[in-house]
């Protein structure tokens, strides 16, 4: 049986999005289809967008096996032309759109996309494969420098400085070229200077990588602008990020455009620890929401 992604915060997001026949969403990161799903399943009709044709097609098929398609309008393509999709696609008012940012567990987990910490095969890290910056790339060409800023400003790595000597020293023998080669140069660093850590001492630098690659500040800034645009008055915008950089930028959005939405509650919403329990990658969701005023 294939291993569908968990959708996070699914109850929380189907209260806060209330969907009920008649009602339109635009689920714009539509990953396995897990809250399109949820939303499908109280009788609203969902636009699902994904620019990874992978995940997209999976998606397809489950709402299809699930004979729910009837209700369902798959969309491939960047959040960042949220604008353009609507209008080429939609062109109606929705209920509201709902972005679950990051990676979906196939995708995280999988081999031949670099994102997991034990990819043999892979340093690639792009979600569309149509775009030409990859990881390998950023890792093997980049200056220090430039590496430096993109490892603290994206994840904060507070050992970016010698990880980056190691880097440099290792890509100078060969080129980096999978995610496990990277993975061990850090986790080297880490047990040469018996430095502890809860998670995966590589999490930091490959979240900075995946980051810079798919330019995903930039995308969620321009997509969370046009929301603005297309959103008719009283519908929902529900974001939940995985990451304080993410999360900071919905926030400072939420501050600066205050005098256009109402806030249906002001802190983040923050999965049970039971959620947790049942699935460990939603520990460090964060749901934030607005309302078009
Ligand atoms: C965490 S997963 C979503 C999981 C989904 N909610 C579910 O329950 O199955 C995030 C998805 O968003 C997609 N994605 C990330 N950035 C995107 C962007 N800028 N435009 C479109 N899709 C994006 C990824 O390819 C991935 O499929």
């Amino acid at each position: 049986m294939i291993q569908y992604h968990q959708p996070v915060l699914i109850q929380e997001i189907i209260d806060l999005l209330d969907p009920k026949p008649g009602k339109t969403y635009l689920d714009a990161t539509l990953g396995n289809g897990g809250h399109t799903i949820g939303l499908l399943q109280r009788g609203a009709f969902v636009y699902g967008l994904d620019q990874d044709r992978q995940n997209l097609s999976i998606a397809v098929d489950r709402i299809t096996q699930a004979n729910l398609s009837n209700r369902f309008y798959p969309i491939y393509g960047n959040f960042k032309s949220l604008g353009q999709h609507y209008r080429q696609h939609i062109n109606l008012p929705l209920g509201g759109i709902i972005f679950d940012l990051g990676l979906s567990s196939n995708q995280q987990l999988g081999q031949g996309k670099g994102f997991s910490f034990y990819d043999e095969v892979s340093l690639d890290m792009r979600l569309n494969t149509h775009q030409n910056q990859t990881a390998e790339n950023i890792i093997n060409t980049y200056p220090a420098d430039k590496l430096y800023q993109i490892f603290t400003k994206y994840a904060q790595e507070k050992y970016a400085r010698p990880i980056i000597q190691k880097i440099i020293r290792a890509r100078q023998k060969s080129p980096i070229t999978t995610a496990s080669a990277l993975a061990d140069i850090i986790r080297q660093y880490y047990q040469d200077h018996h430095l502890k850590t809860h998670l995966d001492p590589s999490t930091k630098v490959f979240l900075a990588l995946r980051i810079a690659v798919n330019d995903e500040l930039p995308n969620l800034k321009k997509a969370l602008s046009q929301t603005l645009n297309v959103l008719p008055s009283q519908s929902i915008v529900a974001v939940i990020t995985f990451n304080s950089t993410e999360d900071r930028l919905v926030k400072s959005f939420i501050r600066q455009n205050q005098d256009r939405l109402i806030l249906p509650f002001k802190k983040p919403i923050r999965p049970s620890s039971a959620e947790i329990t049942v699935n460990p990658l939603s520990r460090s969701a964060n749901l934030r929401s607005y309302r078009i005023k």
